[in-house]
């Protein structure tokens, strides 16, 4: 009697394992369940009655066993249970097919990503960028690009002067750079000719803020020197510039200007879609600039020109407030 039982446990427990570990769906593994675990009629029960016909003595030893083999099949049917529920739940969190809300990551600012159409743009002409402080001294804002003590141009009212520091051999003002002009006297300070760069970043000036003036903005420097450069290089390069941003054939135009650190001196306008867009100012480098850095008027030329960049942005993203940019709201912010 014993022994029969003993072999009754043994091939219950081994069919239960080997049927456990076939179903391969949770459905399958309920029959399994009902067949091998069920409490009503199934096969355990029938073990269980062996158990009842047992002599006294051997009942507890039965016991024990038939307690063992249940537990096994019972922890063997709740691991495959697990296993099954398993990869259903992984597929869910990771099915890509399925629409979810869009998750909330930044962007770059308008005035960034017009920055940096810019820098593609120019940079196919082999323009590289270069970088120069924001806090400027008296010399790079204002002497090195040939503008005197007495310009308007330094008027306090147009300028945010800070302190006066010493600079090299003297005592000189330092202001927040009114131009990005500081750049090309930097630029050429460091570096011999031939160069061919553009610097962007932020200007300012105390001027009343509205809806197209800020007392912070930005602006795209841009300098070439070389042996043989023209004005005919000059608006070259600013065609191609604009055609390429506003993406249609465009005519540029100079009118006569004057900047102290240019002559000639231009404003520069771009024919699109039948209206003259100011695109900013320019020129050949003033000899008295090329001079206060070293370089040889007689040996080298160059053109310089500056833009504003908000405008450009304005333009492409149809901002009618200059003001947007730099409020920091989330709502305007979040739909470039
Ligand atoms: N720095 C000028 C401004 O802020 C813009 C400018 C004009 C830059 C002519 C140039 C230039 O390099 O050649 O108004």
């Amino acid at each position: 009697m014993t022994a029969d039982a003993q072999a009754a446990f043994a091939s219950y427990k081994d069919e239960a394992l080997v049927a456990i570990a076939a179903a391969s769906s949770e459905d399958a593994l309920e029959t399994v369940r009902v067949e091998f675990l069920g409490k009503k009629r199934g096969r355990l029960r029938d073990l269980q009655a062996l158990l009842g016909k047992a002599e006294a003595d051997e009942r507890p030893m039965l016991g024990k066993a038939f307690n063992e083999v249940r537990v096994e099949v019972q922890t063997a049917f709740e691991a495959r249970q697990a296993a099954l529920a398993r990869p259903q739940v992984a597929a869910a969190a990771v099915d890509v097919t399925l629409p979810g809300p869009r998750p909330v990551i930044g962007r770059r600012h308008p005035i960034t990503r017009t920055m940096d159409d810019f820098k593609d743009i120019v940079g196919r002409m082999g323009f590289s960028v270069a970088t120069g402080p924001e806090l400027e001294d008296d010399h790079h804002n204002f002497v090195a690009l040939n503008i005197p003590p007495v310009h308007p141009a330094r008027d306090p009212l147009d300028n945010f002067y800070l302190a006066t520091a010493s600079v090299g051999s003297g005592d000189q003002a330092v202001l927040m750079r009114s131009q990005t002009s500081t750049v090309q006297i930097r630029v050429m300070e460091q570096t011999a000719p031939p160069v061919r760069i553009v610097s962007l970043g932020r200007c300012y000036r105390p001027d009343t803020i509205d809806a197209t003036h800020h007392c912070m903005f930005h602006q795209m420097e841009g300098l070439a020197v070389d042996t043989d450069i023209t004005m005919a290089d000059l608006k070259t390069v600013l065609k191609h510039f604009a055609t390429a941003f506003l993406g249609d054939d465009v005519s540029v135009r100079f009118r006569p200007s004057f900047f102290p650190f240019t002559e000639p001196s231009v404003e520069v306008d771009v024919l699109w879609r039948d209206r003259w867009l100011e695109l900013g100012g320019a020129g050949m480098v003033d000899p008295n600039v090329l001079r206060q850095v070293g370089y040889d008027p007689d040996e080298v030329t160059g053109f310089a020109f500056g833009l504003g960049i908000e405008r450009f942005s304005m333009m492409r993203y149809q901002v009618t407030d200059i003001r947007r940019f730099f409020e920091n709201d989330y709502r305007f912010l979040s739909q470039f």
